[in-house]
């Protein structure tokens, strides 16, 4: 891999794990330089739940979903000299502390690598907003629009750069969030930090949101759900586009409604998820079926209704946690799809304008990524977009 010529400090320019052992000891990064060497001979244990840096696609996309998640956005600080070379040598270096730790090992001058182990299925996934595409010169994803309902705060809004950590377990994910971003703190500003949870439901892709809703039903699976995401319209081969929405919820008042209106806002049961044009919950969602009154059984305005697809190519892949931040609690929206503005946005638009849930929610954050493809061995993360 070659090295780009900046002032960026030694840390930032070293790519490969070797070069960057090296230059952590040479830089003075002593002791803890020394223990994740040492631990970088371990080799990680598959059963211990490893997902690959490695592969076609990024890791935390369309595999299965762990339970615990941290969005973090930066924004960029840049130092003189080339933005494109510090953006390269960015990526390489979140690229060599993803590899390391997905493996279950410490980043380099980890104070904590034992911390690493075992990774519990922890995967980093990495975006950039359309002003690093700019940086760089190619791609482009496009801002996110503004929608009907809005309420947005700043802190939440679009930021640089966002890496999306996901783990079976809350304290390898601490540790992975808190290395990263020790490793991050020269060229960046931190904008945000949404942490989220989830629990799948028993032998299922679904999960309960705060609502108390079974979500995630009308997911699509295996090659749809790969079609959706890396399909047609895609910014650059076997990359994607991540839309991330946080929703407050007003729980106190969703309180108030009884079930008969919890499921009419829905279209679905609360109960086992069933949609009201059926009894189980993977019934389709047939919205010119009626009730006993003649009366369509999923409301027009119904939360399932404006979202259901208008045709395949609004499908989207919905990767979303619950979060409660101690004052706020609701609904971390995250949806993969491979072109945002001829499925996301339009179907976004249709629930901003009409869906009954709205009452209840506040939406408060939007942003959207350009995610970048997977990574060969001995690589970097937007390796492409540089040569
Ligand atoms: C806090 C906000 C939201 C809540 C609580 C929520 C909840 C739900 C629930 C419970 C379902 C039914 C089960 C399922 O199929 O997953 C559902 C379906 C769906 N939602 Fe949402 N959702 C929210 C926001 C959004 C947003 C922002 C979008 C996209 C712009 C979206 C798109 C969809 C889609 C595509 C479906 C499947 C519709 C179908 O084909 O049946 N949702 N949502």
């Amino acid at each position: 891999m070659s090295m780009p010529d900046t002032s960026l400090p030694r840390r930032l320019l070293l790519g490969s794990t070797a070069a960057a052992a090296a230059g952590g000891l040479l830089t003075g990064f002593g002791a803890g330089s020394l223990r994740s060497a040492q631990a970088t001979t371990q080799i990680p244990d598959s059963e211990l739940g490893y997902r690959s840096f490695y592969g076609q696609y990024q890791s935390g996309i369309i595999d299965a979903q762990q339970e615990h998640a941290v969005f973090i956005g930066w924004d960029m600080r840049w130092r003189e000299g080339s933005k494109k070379q510090q953006l390269q040598a960015l990526l390489q270096m979140i690229s060599d502390d993803a590899a390391r730790l997905m493996s279950g090992r410490g980043v380099l001058a980890d104070t904590e690598p034992e911390m690493a182990q075992p990774p519990s299925e922890l995967t980093l996934t990495v975006g950039l907003g359309q002003i690093l595409l700019d940086v760089i010169g190619q791609g482009t994803v496009g801002s996110m629009p503004a929608f009907a309902n809005d309420e947005l705060e700043k802190q939440y809004q679009q930021s640089d750069l966002l890496i999306q950590f996901c783990s079976q377990d809350p304290t390898v994910l601490h540790h992975a969030v808190r290395a990263v971003s020790k490793n991050l703190r020269q060229l960046t500003t931190q904008r945000f930090v949404q942490t989220g949870f989830m629990r799948p439901m028993p032998g299922a892709d679904t999960f309960r949101n705060l609502f108390g809703q079974v979500d995630g039903v009308n997911n699509p699976a295996n090659e749809a759900r790969e079609q959706a995401v890396f399909g047609e319209g895609r910014w650059i081969p076997n990359g994607t586009t991540l839309a991330l929405r946080r929703f407050e919820m007003d729980l106190d008042r969703w309180d108030e409604v009884d079930v008969t209106g919890r499921d009419f806002a829905l279209g679905r049961r609360q109960s086992d998820g069933s949609p009201l044009s059926g009894s189980s919950v993977n019934d389709p969602v047939d919205l010119t079926a009626e009730n006993e009154l003649g009366l369509p059984s999923i409301a027009a305005n119904a939360h399932v209704a404006l979202a259901k697809p208008s045709h395949g190519g609004e499908t989207i892949h919905r990767r979303g946690y619950n979060f409660d931040d101690g004052q706020h609690a609701g609904l971390l929206f995250a949806s993969y799809q491979s072109d945002p503005r001829s499925s996301f946005i339009p179907v976004q638009h249709r629930l901003a304008a009409a869906d009954a849930l709205n009452t209840w929610l506040k939406p408060v954050g939007s942003a959207l990524y350009a995610i970048l493809p997977g990574v060969d061995e001995g690589g970097y993360l937007g390796q492409q977009l540089f040569s």
